[in-house]
């Protein structure tokens, strides 16, 4: 079995798809839900989905390397970013080579970098009056959405408010972002 552990810092919709994605699958379990807020709603949904959690502060996670002892002692192979807003250390970089995971709700590398998150990112698309956007769904490096791109999708929002942007945003992610860590993770089995 490979353990996934989801790092999530708000709502976790995405976490609650992908959770429930590989609820009976024969390989691959979401077995910890991670995040750097107490109060995402991300933590109401791993009550609800029976999923084990941890939380760490800015000082843990920047100022120490425990979350790796965490992480492996849970035997995690593979993290998952799902609306994570943190930028992730070197350390745990090194620890998971190529075995990090982003969703960003753009066409990488537009509309990237720091800062560039959520609402953001769909305020912005619609102030450029872009035609389309999307989701990249890329391994995690030390930089801000800079790792290799594992996959695209796009989606037109001629005409469309930030709102309708986001909702055009997250169907792709749910469509997509289960199927894509599949196909990441059973490359380790
Ligand atoms: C998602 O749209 C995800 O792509 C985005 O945050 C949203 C989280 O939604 N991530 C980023 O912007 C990362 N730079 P969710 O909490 O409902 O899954």
């Amino acid at each position: 079995m490979i353990n996934i552990a989801i790092f999530a810092s708000g709502s976790g919709s995405n976490a609650e798809n992908i959770a429930n994605y590989f609820k009976d699958h024969s390989d691959i379990k979401v077995k910890l839900i991670v995040t750097n807020n107490p109060k995402a709603f991300v933590l109401e949904r791993a009550k609800k989905l029976g999923i084990e959690t941890l939380k760490f502060n800015r000082d843990e996670f920047y100022n120490s390397e425990k979350l790796v002892d965490q992480l492996k002692s849970q035997e995690i192979h593979f993290l998952v970013l799902a609306g994570f807003m943190w930028l992730v250390p070197a350390y745990l970089v090194k620890a998971y080579p190529q075995q990090i995971v982003n969703i960003h709700p753009a066409l990488l590398p537009k509309f990237g970098g720091k800062g560039m998150y959520g609402d953001h990112v769909h305020n912005a698309v619609a102030a450029a009056g872009e035609k389309e956007t999307g989701i990249t769904i890329h391994y995690v490096n030390e930089r801000y959405d800079e790792g290799d791109i594992i996959f695209q999708a796009k989606c037109n929002v001629e005409n469309l408010n930030p709102d309708q942007i986001a909702e055009q945003v997250h169907q792709l992610e749910y469509k997509h972002y289960p199927k894509v860590i599949e196909m990441c993770v059973e490359d380790l089995i």
